[in-house]
């Protein structure tokens, strides 16, 4: 069984499936027409990518392709209609990223309340400023509003316990046990914007969450309140928020993510809220500490083997098999 691999994947997970007898074909640098040629050349029966885009033309190169991985939980860059209606499972590794996301998002959350960026700025140029950085409200009893209490979310809110956060959280679904567990409560999304110091965002991409948080939304939070989207770039609203941390609506933000990302891991960025003062970013590297590339490369080894041991897809996002026959 062929296996191409279309970005980075951790040298023991390709070790794992030569082990288990598969062909494996790794390159990190494939993506657009080349990955549409290499689909033809090599006539994988699996995909794996990470951050590369799986597209229409992708899928139907791939004569004998059956199934792609997403190596990571978001699957909004895999044209998941497309892989369907061509009967292409798509698999995902839900789950596996969860602690190294909600450990990026605390440091973040640090981040903008002690301002670490300006500071490192200021003495990297020689400025030393104690007066002006004296000014941080701290953490203990601030409220964090938690936007999915998915996997991650709950992740998050067990390490804003430690740090003697209240609790809020809005969710389509209600998590009676983890609100016992954690002590969170379930407010209105409305009175989460009210209330937070730190608004936290925790839900997947896609039309449903395309900016769930908007000028209106932003209206709604206090002057001295901060985002944080580790989640994905579409969910916030660029423009509004750049507007509202420039007009002093917010205080300010930490993005994880972006509205629109380089599809290569090295590329220029222009977005121009990048350059707007108290907003502060990081390369869509939430998922990206060694544990949690290991797991997440655990995992696909994992769907790969059960795939070709048993037929079953784990994982699949698209498991209709109706639409699927
Ligand atoms: C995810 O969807 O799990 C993350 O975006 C993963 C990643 O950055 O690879």
């Amino acid at each position: 069984m062929n296996v191409l691999i279309a970005d980075k994947f951790e040298a023991h997970g390709q070790e794992a499936l030569r082990q288990a007898g598969f062909d494996v074909t790794c390159d990190p640098h494939l993506g657009g027409y080349d990955l549409v040629d290499a689909i033809k050349g090599i006539e994988p029966d699996v995909l794996v990518v990470r951050s590369t885009r799986v597209t229409s033309d992708m899928l139907h190169a791939g004569a004998k392709l059956k199934l792609v991985i997403r190596a990571g939980s978001g699957f909004d860059t895999i044209d998941v209609a497309a892989a369907t209606d061509r009967c292409i499972r798509v698999c995902n590794c839900p789950g596996k990223n969860s602690v190294a996301v909600a450990e990026l998002t605390m440091g973040l959350m640090i981040a903008l309340d002690r301002r670490i960026v300006d500071e490192t700025d200021d003495l990297r140029r020689g400025v030393w400023n104690k007066k002006e950085y004296s000014k941080a409200r701290g953490l203990m009893g601030r409220t964090l509003g938690i936007v999915g209490l998915g996997r991650i979310g709950f992740e998050v809110a067990v390490r804003a316990r430690a740090f003697g956060m209240r609790l809020i959280y809005s969710d389509v679904i209600e998590h009676p046990e983890m609100e016992r567990e954690l002590g969170l409560s379930r407010v209105t999304m409305e009175r989460l914007l009210e209330e937070a110091d730190f608004l936290t965002l925790h839900v997947p991409g896609g039309s449903d969450t395309h900016h769930m948080i908007g000028r209106r939304e932003l209206e709604r939070m206090k002057p001295t309140a901060f985002v944080i989207n580790c989640s994905r770039g579409g969910v916030v609203d660029e423009a509004a928020l750049a507007d509202a941390v420039r007009n002093g609506m917010i205080a300010g933000a930490a993005l994880d993510v972006f509205e629109i990302e380089p599809a290569a891991t090295e590329a220029a960025f222009s977005d121009p809220i990048r350059a707007v003062p108290h907003v502060y970013g990081t390369h869509h590297v939430g998922a990206s500490t060694d544990q949690a590339q290991e797991a997440v490369a655990d995992e696909v080894v994992k769907i790969i083997r059960t795939f070709k041991e048993t037929g079953k897809f784990l994982n699949c996002v698209n498991t209709d098999d109706a639409v699927m026959a």
